[in-house]
């Protein structure tokens, strides 16, 4: 881990879309007592729409402005497990918000694995063909690298990526009752 975390109070989730952050991140909770919280639940749920709607109807910077407003949200909550969408940990400034007090992990999933489980089903604006996907995917890596740890969880099931990242956790001073 390349970053100092005095205290974990959170982990965060980064990862493309279609890695298992919310599946990951529900399991994860569990095992730490810990809640769980989907920043895209969230900003659903205040707008009363689907992501995809959002998009249509205000744009990708206004999602991004509701996103990194989510996760100042989320920055103020401890003992939580937050899965950020896929293009959150690529915004320099949500980013920044993500990583205070937290411990920040990458699910990296091998390129055709993401391919065969994001399905073009309109649900995910950003992911509407093979081509794209591809594209954003190269162009994100060096920042979900930023990370403080990196899983590849390519060949392991949810429960087992999960456990490795408890480990970690109250390996830096997090989990536990107190
Ligand atoms: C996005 C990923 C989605 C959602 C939105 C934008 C992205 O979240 O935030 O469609 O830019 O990668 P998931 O990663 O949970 O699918």
């Amino acid at each position: 881990m390349s970053r100092a975390v005095e205290r974990v109070e959170r982990v965060v989730l980064v990862g493309f879309m279609g890695a298992g952050k919310s599946t990951v991140g529900r399991r994860l909770a569990q095992q730490l007592g810990w809640g769980f919280l989907d920043l895209d639940t969230w900003i659903e749920e205040r707008h009363r729409s689907r992501i995809a709607e959002l998009f249509a109807r205000h744009g990708e910077a206004w999602f991004r402005d509701e996103e990194r407003a989510a996760a100042e949200r989320a920055a103020a909550l401890k003992r939580v497990v937050v899965a950020a969408g896929g293009g959150a940990f690529v915004q320099p400034a949500t980013r920044a918000i993500l990583q205070r007090g937290a411990l920040t992990v990458y699910l990296q999933v091998a390129p055709a694995t993401l391919l065969r489980r994001i399905r073009p089903d309109g649900s995910r604006p950003l992911a509407s063909n093979r081509a794209k996907i591809t594209e954003l995917l190269t162009a994100r890596e060096p920042c979900y690298r930023l990370a403080d740890v990196t899983v590849d969880t390519t060949r392991l099931r949810p429960e087992a990526v999960a456990r490795a990242i408890a480990e970690r956790v109250v390996g830096v001073g997090g989990g536990g009752s107190t």
